[in-house]
């Protein structure tokens, strides 16, 4: 997501922070800041934009190379947006009320509409729309509460009061030589240095400075001086951990120590799906208060079209049934292209659903365009905050990915399903179709998605060994029922994206009706057997298969015995309801298209002919 630096120590402090978020900046951004001690006072200096902007700025106070004044501590940050669009007052650092304490923050704070709510009951005014600024308020709180003035203290208390995902550098005017870091579920390191001591949330950015660091655990905090970091759990006791010393070159540092950034952004999914799940799903209820659909509103749609392109199209089928299950609504999906052709059949009682990771596709927004003109109320899922389609749509539902740099698409993908849920979830509720207990089930079942994430991400090898067996595969058939069938053409479209091996994806009924002509001896076959009800059927469809000779991968939940006597090798996930199981079974799908294409020795973030953001016709 956001990228952080910080640094105290004996050499100028401004090129080390602005050279650090440099090194940041391939991850993409809108914004950056930077807050320092100088001479007593502390001083923010923002900018929406480029990171030429407040390098420009700066230089002009502190020179070309930023090394005037005497500026020897300070916290740095550049800003993905994700609570308010991209602008001055949103970017990081964001400073609590007397304006003595400095805060740069990555991650979402899940409870901070309450937090926000209760602050501004005591008084406290935000001038920002962002999460972050009542992390800077609540430290400061307990800053003046207490008498011995320990800034350390005051974090580790403002902790106990956040709930979500953080990773924070926080500085106060009080105390020019200390500053404090913290994190929860969004990385943070800290790197030991001759000359002084640094965070960063990446390695890259600080690489050039040093290769000791000290990986902060959830719920850590550190205190960083010159001379040295004294790191303490959550109570304040202290943590002895031995630093690691970092042999990575720059490249694999942005790459996280991962070969690709595709490997890179698939092990971020279950950060993602948290981040896009939980701060909406709070005591059971599903809240989704930027979406201004009331329930006379859903009781008018008569119909949702969705409307996307590549994978964000593959995220609407998967909409289309679970919105058709839950809230009864039809849904027509279509790709972009084909829609703001095809003279569609929409108007006002039309809901469009717009799925773009970028926000900025060209044919996704033309189609938006045209849905509005013939009335259609729209409603964006969008990854980019203050994106184009973001900023034109008349409501918005963020995704949480963070940006993704792997032309091929991966946790944004998951992070749609998550959204498309929760939409379809919001809007059963408004129909009256889903009770308050079946929204507290169905909120649990979501939040157990992340970790099955992780543990699909740690049993990986199985795939690889059968992708160093299969990589040769002239041609690829996934073939699924219902949910499996939307999510195999995701499939599909992975592998034949990044291997360039031909792929389709079939429904499993529709077989008999070709493809099976092109079924021989060693043709591979991959099966996601996640839907129970038609798991018979399913298992019908890959006997006919097997009996011409094909090999057969099936993907399959834990509990689902009676696979293994039909495929060749079966990929285990955890249980999950079928419903909510595409989340789950694109991952092991991402997998094994990555380790085919890396066999075959192909590209695998920048495969040939395909463009991460297309923005023309
Ligand atoms: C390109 C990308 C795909 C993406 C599609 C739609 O083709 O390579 O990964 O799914 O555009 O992009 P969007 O940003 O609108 O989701």
């Amino acid at each position: 997501m956001c990228g952080i630096v910080g640094y105290v120590g004996s050499e100028p402090a401004l090129p080390i922070l602005i050279g650090g978020l440099r090194r940041l900046e391939y991850r993409g951004y809108d914004s950056a800041g930077v807050a320092y001690l100088e001479g007593g006072g502390l001083s923010v200096v923002k900018r929406k934009g480029r990171l030429q902007r407040l390098e420009e700025a700066l230089q002009r106070q502190y020179g070309e190379d930023l090394s005037g004044g005497s500026v020897r501590i300070g916290i740095a940050h550049t800003r993905w947006a994700t609570h308010g669009a991209p602008s001055d007052e949103n970017s990081h650092p964001h400073l609590s009320a007397s304006g003595r304490i400095a805060v740069v923050h990555n991650g979402i704070i899940e409870n901070y509409m309450e937090l926000r709510a209760s602050l501004s009951g005591l008084g406290y005014a935000f001038v920002s729309e962002t999460d972050t600024e009542v992390v800077a308020h609540l430290i400061e709180r307990h800053y003046d509460a207490d008498a011995k003035k320990d800034l350390l203290s005051a974090v580790l208390r403002t902790m106990g009061e956040i709930e979500g995902s953080y990773a924070l550098g926080v500085l106060c005017a009080d105390d020019p030589g200390t500053f404090v870091a913290a994190r929860k579920d969004s990385p943070l390191v800290v790197g030991l240095g001759t000359n002084g001591n640094f965070i960063a949330s990446d390695i890259p950015a600080i690489l050039s400075r040093t290769r000791e660091v000290l990986i902060l655990e959830d719920r850590e905090a550190a205190c960083l001086r010159a001379d040295g970091v004294r790191v303490v759990d959550a109570l304040g006791r202290p943590v002895d951990r031995a630093p690691m010393h970092v042999d990575w070159d720059v490249e694999a540092a942005e790459k996280g120590g991962y070969e690709h950034f595709m490997m890179k952004e698939m092990h971020e999914e279950p950060r993602a799906v948290r981040d896009t799940l939980a701060p909406r799903l709070r005591d059971g209820a599903i809240r989704l208060d930027a979406i201004t659909i009331d329930a006379a509103d859903a009781a008018a749609i008569s119909k949702v079209q969705i409307i996307a392109c590549g994978t964000a199209y593959h995220a609407g089928v998967v909409a289309k049934y679970a919105i058709e299950r839950l809230a009864r609504i039809p849904v027509e999906v279509d790709v972009a292209s084909e829609f703001r052709y095809r003279d569609p059949l929409v108007d006002a009682r039309t809901l469009a659903v717009v799925i773009s990771q970028s926000g900025e596709t060209l044919d996704t927004m033309a189609a938006m365009r045209e849905a509005k003109r013939r009335g259609a109320r729209t409603l964006a899922i969008v990854n980019v905050v203050g994106s184009s389609i973001a900023r034109e749509a008349d409501d918005v539902l963020y995704t949480m990915a963070g940006p993704e740099i792997a032309v091929a698409s991966t946790k944004a993908y998951n992070t749609q399903l998550a959204a498309v849920y929760l939409l379809a979830f919001r809007l059963a509720a408004l129909r009256g179709l889903l009770d308050e207990a079946a929204c507290a089930g169905w909120s649990e079942r979501l939040l157990a998605l992340p970790e099955a994430l992780d543990r699909i991400l740690a049993d990986r090898s199985v795939l690889q060994r059968f992708a160093a067996e299969h990589f040769n595969a002239r041609s690829v058939f996934f073939i699924g029922r219902g949910l499996d069938y939307a999510l195999s053409m995701e499939g599909s479209l992975k592998l034949k994206e990044i291997s360039y091996i031909h792929s389709e994806a079939y429904a499993g009924g529709e077989l008999k009706h070709g493809t099976i002509a092109l079924i021989e001896e060693g043709t591979l076959v991959v099966c996601p057997l996640t839907q129970a009800p038609l798991l018979e059927k399913m298992i019908g469809n890959i006997r006919e298969v097997k009996a011409r000779g094909a090999v057969v991968l099936g993907i399959a939940t834990d509990s689902c015995a009676k696979v293994d006597e039909v495929c060749d090798a079966v990929f285990r996930i955890p249980d999950v309801d079928p419903l909510l199981a595409p989340v789950l079974a694109v991952t092991p799908m991402q997998l094994f298209a990555y380790y085919v294409a890396v066999n075959k020795g192909c590209d695998v973030d920048k495969p040939r002919n395909l463009a991460k953001s297309v923005t023309v016709e």
